[in-house]
């Protein structure tokens, strides 16, 4: 029995370079990020007080917390910011098929996903520029 699956979360052009993008999967709140021909995923709550990494600033392949700065390595979810911080988010593997981002995760929230009506998933753009981005995101297996 397969214990992940992938989910199809929107079109790459949805997610600008060097930005992330919040999706939900099944409950699960994800940050996705367009790191230039790869993407990567974390859990979209930072582990210093919850805020919202998908709208952080991304520099190399770590993203600022836009609330108090922590530092996140998006490859491993572990804080570098500050340094003597243990905490460390959960990643998610990504790949892309035909211009489309997808993500593993595990089979239980899969079927949660699938036991939810469509607009569940979405993936929505950081708040600064919902105005802008908005009309442009396709929640998902439409793609
Ligand atoms: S909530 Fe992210 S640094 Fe404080």
């Amino acid at each position: 029995m397969k214990t992940h699956k992938w989910i199809r979360i929107t079109s790459c052009d949805n997610i600008p370079l060097r930005e992330g993008r919040a999706v939900n999967v099944g409950g699960l709140d994800i940050a996705v990020f367009n790191l230039g021909g790869r993407f990567l995923a974390v859990d979209n709550r930072c582990p210093h007080n919850g805020g919202p990494l998908a709208d952080g600033i991304v520099s190399g392949t770590t993203v600022v917390c836009p609330l108090h700065a922590w530092r996140v390595d998006l490859e491993c979810g572990a804080v570098t910011k500050p340094a003597d911080t243990a905490a460390c988010l959960r990643t998610f593997r990504t790949r892309v098929e035909e211009g489309v981002v997808l993500l593993e995760v595990s089979a239980l929230q899969a079927s949660v996903k699938e036991m939810c009506v469509e607009e569940e998933i979405a993936c929505r753009p950081a708040a600064a520029t919902v105005a802008v981005l908005r009309p442009n995101i396709e929640p998902t297996d439409r793609v």
